[in-house]
């Protein structure tokens, strides 16, 4: 067992199931410009910035779009997911969350946020989290997205702690990457195929504290 200073956490699909809705308006963007999106695109574009999703997307297409379409397309796309989101409350914490928070608040953790949303603060907010983190990354203040790992390092320097003092979590194959090039302990959440580099593998976040925090710390 390890003293570890700090946990980090990923927004979308840790805290809130918002990847969900990253999903649906990733969807009707891709269909409006005549591109299929599945699951599986999906999956790629879990924890990557907005202008990247973008991009991947719109190389699926034959048409070519220039830099003032694309970034109709990403109003568009954002427009979309905030009129999605609008309703978020409280009740949209993922199970365990808080008793995670409180785990770690507990032990004099600190517990940092690192999403790739420009989104991330009003979800926080409207979640009624936005006080239990110490430090929220800017990601517009990032240059670097997942998965570098930027935006983790981002976090542990603002606590003025070493990667390795720092636990991040995530339910993204970029999000681990991002984890584990910043030399922290990764916990993933989620599926253990598309996750298999992360340190420790949980189906749920329900099991961050009693699979996931209580054996790493104690
Ligand atoms: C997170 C999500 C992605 C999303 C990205 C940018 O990383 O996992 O699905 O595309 O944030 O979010 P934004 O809210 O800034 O468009
Ligand atoms: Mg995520």
């Amino acid at each position: 067992m390890m003293a570890y200073g700090a946990c980090i956490f990923d927004l979308d699909g840790v805290i809130t199931d918002t990847a969900h809705y990253h999903f649906l308006a990733w969807k009707r963007l891709a269909e409006s410009v005549g591109v299929p999106f599945d699951e599986e695109d999906n999956h790629q574009l879990k924890g990557v910035g907005r202008m990247e999703s973008l991009a991947y997307i719109l190389a699926k297409s034959d048409r070519t779009f220039d830099e003032a379409a694309r970034a109709r397309l990403a109003e568009q796309k954002n427009d979309d997911y905030k009129n999605l989101i609008r309703e978020i409350s409280p009740a949209d914490l993922l199970p365990g969350i808080l008793d995670a928070f409180d785990w770690l608040t507990e032990r004099g953790m600190k517990i940092g946020l690192a999403s790739a949303s420009k989104n991330a603060r009003p979800v926080i907010e409207s979640l009624g989290v936005a006080d239990r983190f110490h430090y929220v990354a800017d990601a517009a203040q990032i240059p670097r997205g997942k998965p570098a790992p930027d935006i983790f390092l981002d976090v542990a320097t603002a606590f003025g702690l070493s990667p390795e003092d720092c636990i991040g979590v995530e339910d993204a194959a970029a999000g681990v990457t991002a984890i584990k090039s910043a030399g922290m302990i990764a916990i993933g959440i989620g599926d253990p195929v598309i996750l298999a580099h992360a340190d420790l593998i949980l189906p749920d976040t329900a099991d961050l504290v009693g699979k996931g925090f209580a054996p790493l710390i104690g």
